[in-house]
């Protein structure tokens, strides 16, 4: 294969073993991203490994065997090669598998073959990942532009290369252990009604909750920092009696700020230059849910502190807990672009549309939304110097998240406050975890939230799940519990549905039974959940790891592309396949199978290495307990305030014990309460 390339010349010889290493290669004048929080030298020598033309394409001869890691939020599978991928955060609710761009941008991969190395391309802009897509023995990576840091990281193996990686991007955000619990979510909740009666159904269904979310319609017009008084005519007293019940309210916060007179975050942006400019030094204008909008230039440190102070208006009201959204941020439209759009197609309309005028047309209406053009047209102030947005977009999401969480850390300097965003880029995962976007209720999307978590968990975000149930398109009962059988084991729990979508709350299925044991066995495997997430975050580890890490001298590890471990003692192989009995798993290693109905109802058995088919009923979870291990099992509570870690026993083999990390769940440094007991 190697010999198809001769112009590239990819040093062989096996660095496993080889010392511990991370350099930092700078081309031409980058933009200080923010990502790394290590001060290092800058290396003389030649960059290792890859070829560089010097113009921001880097490339890698790749082997028939080599495996290709990484790219946090993206499409496809655990190893990325064979497709094209583009950083260049954005609105998208199309996850298919032609799909080149999803809503953040982690541009860390790691390289594993007769070479095993980690590469970080830190840079703000549009960049392509052609990992064998162009030639499947070719791996192309392109910055828009040559300004970028490239850090190259060697290690023992592949885990000591991520760990390295952590380190020098920072500490994970760590979320109050309330945002372990379970949550339901709908846009499309409008009135303080709907809210108590989601409460009091998971009540009277006996399922536990610990959040209820609010979407855009708890707003007045949709301004953020706003609560429309007729539908919530008072929020503080829904979220003290919410509290009451253990049930925690999280709004949604989004980015455009909405043009109106006398809206105070309006007037306050435009006097103080705190939005972003257009060409001609006015305030850019935008389209998105509130119709026209200023984006807030989140690059300016003044404008991060005024906009994350207002945050405390929903704290003051008893909100601990907030979701970042639209911050890619999402433009719906343009004024210019809407206005050229209309004016073409009203001459296309004069006549008779043939089909170039056709596809015209609806390429016209379609990019509208997201156009990548409109990213040019605006500009951050940075130290008095205007830089024109699309150089630095990936950073935008990542800077709301940064201005909410350490205002927060003013405003409420004694508990840490749930946050997570959609758009982010590697650094984000410091200040809040991110969900992973707009899916679809497609059994393919169970698969798909899976494979992004070990390359999530590399570029630091350790907080993350997906809207379970799917977002988007109807869901099925079926699909409901094979999804909630995967979710309850992601540190974020979330049903969420968009509006016009299948009502999913689960006390609307059929079997609310089966659906309220799994959320109940969720509750009872928190304590692990948590433990094992402090652990990762503690010490810069991934909590989802793909097999061959750690079993890197097993091929056939390294071929399985849906199966997790999770933590040090557990595997998770969940169903994605619509009317599957059961399914194929490989073992590394001999493994103890846990079959559970409920929490107190469950058969266990020890399985060799190797292939097994495991007949998995609609209603039952099936995990693996790794060989010799044992998890932390909790009688269920109904909401994670009640959990009772005295019920705490040991589930797995007989002789194993565990070390359990736990800590108060609210101090902003888990460090200040942390206890580690072995059981
Ligand atoms: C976006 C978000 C989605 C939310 C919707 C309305 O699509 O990704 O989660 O429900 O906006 O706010």
């Amino acid at each position: 294969m190697q010999g198809q390339c001769p112009h590239i010349q990819t040093p062989r010889g096996n660095l496993k073993g080889s010392a511990i290493m991370i350099k930092k290669y700078v081309f031409g004048t980058p933009f200080p991203t923010n990502a790394v929080v290590t001060e290092m030298e800058t290396a003389k020598d030649k960059l290792p490994f890859l070829e560089t033309d010097n113009q921001g394409t880097f490339t890698y001869a790749l082997s028939e065997n080599d495996i290709v890691y990484g790219l946090g939020e993206q499409i496809r599978g655990i190893n990325k090669r064979g497709w094209q991928y583009v950083s260049w955060n954005y609105d998208n609710p199309n996850h298919h598998e032609d799909t080149r761009s999803l809503y953040g941008s982690h541009n860390f991969i790691l390289i594993r073959g007769d070479v095993t190395f980690g590469a970080f391309f830190d840079y703000a802009g549009k960049m392509e990942f052609d990992i064998g897509y162009t030639r499947r023995d070719l791996m192309q990576i392109r910055a828009a532009k040559n300004d970028l840091v490239v850090y190259i990281i060697t290690g023992e193996n592949e885990k000591d290369i991520v760990k390295q990686f952590r380190k020098i991007i920072g500490r994970s955000y760590i979320p109050p252990f309330w945002a372990f619990g379970y949550g339901q979510s709908r846009w499309g909740y409008k009135t303080e009604q709907d809210i108590r009666e989601v409460a009091k159904q998971y009540q009277a269904a006996g399922i536990p909750l610990d959040s209820i979310y609010l979407d855009i319609d708890y707003m007045e017009r949709y301004k953020d920092f706003t609560v429309d008084t007729e539908r919530f005519p008072n929020l503080k007293v829904l979220a003290e009696d919410m509290k009451q019940q253990g049930i925690h309210l999280v709004p949604i916060i989004d980015a455009g700020v909405k043009i109106e007179k006398d809206y105070d975050v309006y007037e306050e942006g435009v006097q103080n230059n705190y939005f972003c400019k257009n060409a001609e030094g006015g305030d850019f204008v935008g389209a998105v849910w509130p119709g026209r909008v200023h984006f807030p230039d989140f690059l300016q440190p003044d404008a991060r502190k005024w906009f994350g102070k207002k945050y405390a208006v929903l704290t003051e009201q008893g909100i601990d807990g907030f979701w970042n959204d639209m911050n890619e941020p999402a433009i719906f439209y343009t004024e210019d672009r809407l206005a050229d759009t209309c004016a073409e197609i009203e001459k296309l309309t004069s006549g008779n549309m043939g089909i170039q005028e056709y596809f015209a047309f609806t390429g016209m209406v379609a990019g509208l939304n997201g156009n990548i053009g409109d990213y040019d047209k605006f500009y951050h102030n940075v130290d008095g110097k205007m830089v024109k947005h699309s150089e630095i977009h990936n950073l935008y999401g990542m800077n709301m998240t940064r201005s909410a969480f350490e205002a927060l850390q003013e405003i409420c300097p004694e508990k840490r406050t749930l946050f997570f965003s959609r758009s982010s880029y590697i650094g984000a995962h410091r200040y809040g975890g991110i969900w992973q976007g707009d899916n679809k209720s497609w059994w393919s999307h169970i698969l798909q939230s899976m494979q992004q978590l070990p390359a999530l968990n590399m570029a630091g975000f350790l907080f993350t799940g997906c809207d379970t149930g799917g977002f988007g398109c109807d869901t099925t009962e079926d699909l409901m519990l094979r999804w909630l059988q995967y979710s309850l084991f992601t540190p974020l729990f979330r049903n969420h549905a968009a509006d016009g979508t299948r009502e999913q709350e689960l006390y609307r299925f059929n079997n609310v039974a089966a659906a309220g044991e799994m959320v109940k066995i969720r509750y009872s495997l928190i304590p692990y959940l948590y433990s094992e997430f402090l652990k990762a975050a503690l010490h810069d580890e991934m909590m989802f790891r793909p097999l061959a890490f750690d079993f890197p001298e097993d091929a056939e590890a390294a071929q399985v592309e849906d199966q997790l471990f999770l933590g040090n003692e557990l595997m998770i192989a969940p169903i994605y396949k619509q009317n599957a009995q059961g399914r194929y798993v490989y073992l590394p290693e001999e493994m103890m199978l846990v079959r559970m109905k409920s929490y107190d109802n469950y058969e266990t058995e020890i399985l060799p290495k190797g292939h097994h088919y495991v007949p998995v009923a609609l209603d039952e979870l099936v995990f693996f307990i790794r060989n010799q291990k044992a998890i932390p099992f909790a009688e269920p509570a109904e909401s994670t305030a009640k959990t009772d870690l005295s019920t705490l026993r040991l589930l797995g083999y007989a002789d194993a014990s565990y070390e359990l990390y736990t800590d108060n769940g609210v101090s902003p440094d888990p460090e200040d309460s942390l206890s580690v007991s072995t059981l």
